[in-house]
């Protein structure tokens, strides 16, 4: 490593965390994880894109947001119209830098009740059109020499969670992606990581909990930290690995989950 390369530790400290001049775009960042990780993003000097399906939550979430915030109404599944949206974007606000591929769809049943349809919908959202959005944005990063990529997975990737079997599979997928991926692109400069959220206190996790106080308490008890994480738990772990901070990290998942992944 030559002396230019090497981050001097007090000279350029909180600016190796900043995300200043950086653009970043969030899919479903009009609410929970999303919101918080667009937030936490813009806090650290970044200017930031959501996307979403409805424009009224994307427009709100924009005034609350702030003047470095922008909306794209966009359907992740609608696979065909990804490449657009990225080249639209590009034109709009210049390179995007950070990809987060937050956007997410659960669903709560037991395996042997689940469809073809159940399953080849969340498979849709939650794995092809991740890797499709990935596609067309890491494409312009690669010939940039520059990016950062960030999907959102799931401890669901790791525990035998029931009644979970379409969403775990969706994001081992992702899982393993990230690794490929990380491994084609890290000579292009395009660093590729997941979160891996544990137990996040938003309207998903809310309605996976409600009605089942059991799998409620279990979860809690296996926390060693001991409540639930905020979603923006998961925004500043997203600014880290965002960063040049994290210049070294490429191909790993990481836990947000206070220690849940680790508890007995
Ligand atoms: P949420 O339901 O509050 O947010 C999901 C967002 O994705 C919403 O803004 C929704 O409109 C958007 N979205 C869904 N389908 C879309 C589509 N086809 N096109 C564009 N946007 C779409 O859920 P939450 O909890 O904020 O989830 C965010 C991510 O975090 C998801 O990937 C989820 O799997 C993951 N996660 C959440 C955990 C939790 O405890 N809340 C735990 C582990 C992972």
């Amino acid at each position: 490593m030559t002396k230019e390369q090497q981050i001097h530790p007090t000279r350029q400290f909180p600016s190796t965390f900043s995300l200043e001049g950086k653009t970043a775009l969030i899919t479903g960042g009009g609410s929970g994880i999303g919101f918080d990780i667009a937030r936490c993003l813009l806090a650290s000097g970044a200017q930031v894109i959501i996307t979403g399906r409805r424009e009224e939550p994307l427009k709100e979430a924009v005034a609350s947001l702030g003047e470095r915030a922008a909306y794209r109404v966009n359907d992740v599944t609608q696979l065909d119209m990804l490449e657009s949206l990225i080249a639209g974007l590009e034109a709009d606000f210049g390179p995007i830098d950070i990809l987060i591929n937050n956007a997410g769809i659960n669903m709560k049943k037991p395996a042997l009740d689940v469809t073809d349809e159940d399953f080849q919908r969340i498979i849709h959202t939650n794995l092809q059109s991740v890797f499709a959005l990935t596609r067309a944005c890491a494409r312009r990063m690669v010939a940039r020499n520059s990016g950062s990529i960030i999907m959102i997975s799931s401890m669901a990737a790791y525990y035998g969670l029931d009644r979970v079997v379409a969403y775990a599979a969706s994001k081992s997928g992702v899982e393993g992606m990230v690794r490929v991926l990380a491994s084609e692109f890290s000579r292009f400069n395009v660093r590729v990581n997941a979160i891996a959220p544990g137990f996040i206190e938003t309207s998903m996790m809310r309605t996976a909990m409600s009605s089942d106080p059991e799998r409620m308490n279990k979860a809690l008890d296996r926390t060693p930290i001991g409540y639930f994480g905020q979603p923006e738990d998961i925004g500043w772990a997203t600014v880290f690995l965002a960063s040049d901070a994290a210049r070294y990290i490429t191909g790993i998942s990481m836990p947000v989950d206070g220690g849940n992944s680790i508890g007995f």
